[in-house]
């Protein structure tokens, strides 16, 4: 079997030559006693015609399905002007066949497989057939745009020095991070790995090691809860390098970046990104990753409402750390109840005891809440939020950090409601980069009483804050920055902790882990910092959610060759699965019912 040409090929000035061409069915016409195949192969369509008369080869043609696989040996002809097809490439020429192999024919197809038709077909039909699926020439083409984006980066990386680094996946559990996989261990009965999170230690054991720049696409395990941009396996772009600080970090992303916007898209990405500061995006975005596309800026009233007769409102403007903040969702002020409902479900999931707003519609302010305000309320908020007839205005009264989770939500729901009315459009080549920066090094967490890493328990301190460890952890600042794109969290890293007597005060005294198990889990990074371990510092991009910003899809999931659903599931091989008692025995395990319900 070998073919001559692909069916992108062909062109009038081949006319007359005699070639072979293999690929899939992909529709197939009869018209006035002549049969035409389109066929198909990765890089494009070719028109083959079958004419009468030939012994059986056009009746076999006729007896062609779909996908089904053939090789054809025919004649170069050009078309006359009337029957060019601009749409393809090859429009201008046919191959006349002379001969047809069917290599393997094609059952009925589960759905059609033209990619319009294809993509409202429901995602788990789809996800069963995934190699029909990724048959279509709209999803090969997403595989290649994932390679291509694939060789921008280690193009990148190898010029500027980096050497690639494999890294074990199974490796041990570190619970401060995310929940894990667990792997048995038949050779040391009862024990367990952990498939690797991310290359984290290992990375910075290469700093240690000496291997100044590394970099991995590395395939990371993550027993979440999934959703359109979490995949429980995925891939980083995940680097690290020695001797550097912030500036260089930022520097070289940009540059990745820049290649791969470059190499893909064609597209110019101006550099350097813009800047935040964490405590900027909250207060603005009510969000650690703003979507800076829009507006619809939170802004804030606690002064406004110190005297106010809103109760509500008053006291939380009184309360230290609680503040009064506003959006103005302009032009929404329509919506309809059930969508104001949904909105009220979201700002309680924040821990809202409500959802107060303000419409204005007709001239006039409807709220169950404004015959509480004063005229001066009134105009200070009408100025500050810039209020015209149509908009709605939604409050939150709480804790600093929930009024902007809450007006965050808010605002991001808000944008898909003026999105879905047609009232707010964005550019699908706007490309909104941005670091963001500063964020605090601990967060307290309400439940375990007691300080968490906001990134990870390796990140370094701002140096000017390491004396507030032991007594104000809560106001030491990180050296960790995240790279978000159009509200995307593209990416995030940090400059590490390289002194060990700094990374066991971490351990220890602020995030409060008994000192044996800082021994058996970090004891080994402790006894290494202390061999000679440069300041070293890094970053991982997630490569998935890279690709699918570069391919404008809001699900990784379409940018993945074989993905799971939300349950976790592979529908087309069927996993996960049951194993045999056999497999269970030699591993020690026994499975338990799960445990009835009280
Ligand atoms: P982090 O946990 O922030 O950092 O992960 C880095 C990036 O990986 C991507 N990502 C995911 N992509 C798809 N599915 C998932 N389940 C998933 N989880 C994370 C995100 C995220 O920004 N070791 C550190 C990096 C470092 O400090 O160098 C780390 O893993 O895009
Ligand atoms: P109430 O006086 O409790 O009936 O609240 C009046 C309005 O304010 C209702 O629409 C509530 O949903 C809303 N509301 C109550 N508490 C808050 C809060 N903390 N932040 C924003 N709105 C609130």
């Amino acid at each position: 079997m070998k073919r001559t040409h692909l069916c992108n090929a062909l062109r009038p000035a081949d006319a007359g030559k005699t070639v072979t061409l293999v690929g899939w069915v992909d529709t197939k016409r009869d018209l006035g006693g002549v049969t035409f195949v389109d066929l198909r192969d990765r890089e494009g369509i070719t028109q083959v015609v079958f004419r009468p008369g030939q012994g059986s080869l056009q009746e076999n043609a006729q007896r062609l399905k779909s996908e089904s696989v053939i090789e054809i040996t025919g004649t170069v002809t050009a078309r006359t002007a009337d029957t060019v097809n601009p749409k393809l490439a090859t429009g201008s020429i046919e191959v006349v066949a002379s001969h047809l192999t069917v290599h393997n024919h094609c059952q009925d197809l589960p759905f059609p497989m033209d990619d319009d038709k294809a993509d409202k077909v429901n995602e788990d039909l789809r996800l069963e057939y995934r190699y029909l699926d990724l048959r279509r020439p709209r999803n090969l083409g997403l595989l290649k745009l994932r390679h291509q984006a694939a060789r921008a980066i280690r193009a990148e990386m190898d010029q500027q020095g980096f050497i690639e680094v494999e890294t074990p996946t199974l490796f041990k559990s570190t619970p401060e991070g995310a929940r894990e996989f667990l792997v048995p261990s038949r050779l040391n009965p009862g024990e367990f790995y952990a498939l690797s999170q991310s290359p984290q230690q290992y990375k910075q054991m290469l700093m240690v090691a000496g291997v100044e720049r590394y970099y991995q696409m590395a395939r990371c395990y993550r027993d979440e809860d999934l959703r359109a941009d979490r995949q429980p396996e995925f891939t980083q772009v995940d680097i690290e390098m020695s001797f550097i600080d912030r500036e260089d970090m930022y520097a070289l992303i940009e540059g990745i970046l820049k290649r791969t916007w470059k190499e893909t898209l064609g597209v110019d990405l101006p550099t350097p990104f813009p800047r935040m500061a964490y405590q900027e995006a909250m207060n603005r975005f009510g969000i650690d990753k703003p979507d800076t596309r829009f507006g619809l800026e939170i802004q804030d009233f606690t002064a406004l409402f110190k005297n106010s007769a809103f109760k509500v409102f008053q006291t939380a403007a009184n309360t230290p750390g609680s503040v009064v903040r506003a959006i103005n969702a302009k032009g929404l002020a329509d919506l309809t109840q059930g969508e104001l409902t949904n909105l009220e479900t979201i700002a309680k999931s924040q821990g809202a005891k409500g959802l107060a707003f303000i419409k204005c519609e007709g001239g006039e302010w409807k709220s169950p809440i404004t015959k509480f305000f004063s005229p001066e309320e009134k105009a200070a908020l009408e100025k500050q939020l810039n209020i015209t007839d149509g908009d709605i205005i939604f409050f939150a009264a709480a804790p600093w950090e929930q009024a902007s989770n809450i007006l965050g939500r808010i605002r991001l729901e808000s944008a898909a409601l003026l999105k879905a009315k047609g009232r707010l459009s964005l550019p699908t080549d706007q490309y909104n980069f941005l670091w963001v920066i500063e964020f605090p090094l601990m967060l307290w967490d309400e439940e375990e009483k007691r300080y968490l890493s906001a990134h990870h328990p390796f990140t370094a301190p701002v140096v000017e804050d390491e004396p507030l460890l032991a007594t104000d952890p809560a106001k030491v600042r990180g050296q960790h920055y995240d790279i978000v794109l159009n509200g995307v969290e593209l990416g995030g890293g940090s400059i590490r902790i390289h002194n060990p007597v700094v990374q066991k005060r971490v351990f220890e005294d602020v995030l409060k882990i008994p000192q044996d198990i800082v021994e058996s889990r970090f004891g080994y990074m402790l006894k290494a910092f202390s061999y000679g371990a440069p300041p070293h510092g890094g970053i991982a991009l997630g490569f998935d959610r890279v690709v699918a910003m570069l391919a404008g899809r809001s699900s990784i999931r379409d940018i993945v060759a074989f993905p799971k659903t939300q349950r976790g599931q592979d529908l087309m091989a069927q996993t996960p699965g049951a194993v045999t008692p056999k497999q269970l025995r030699e591993l020690r395990i026994r499975t338990v019912e799960e445990e009835p319900k009280a």
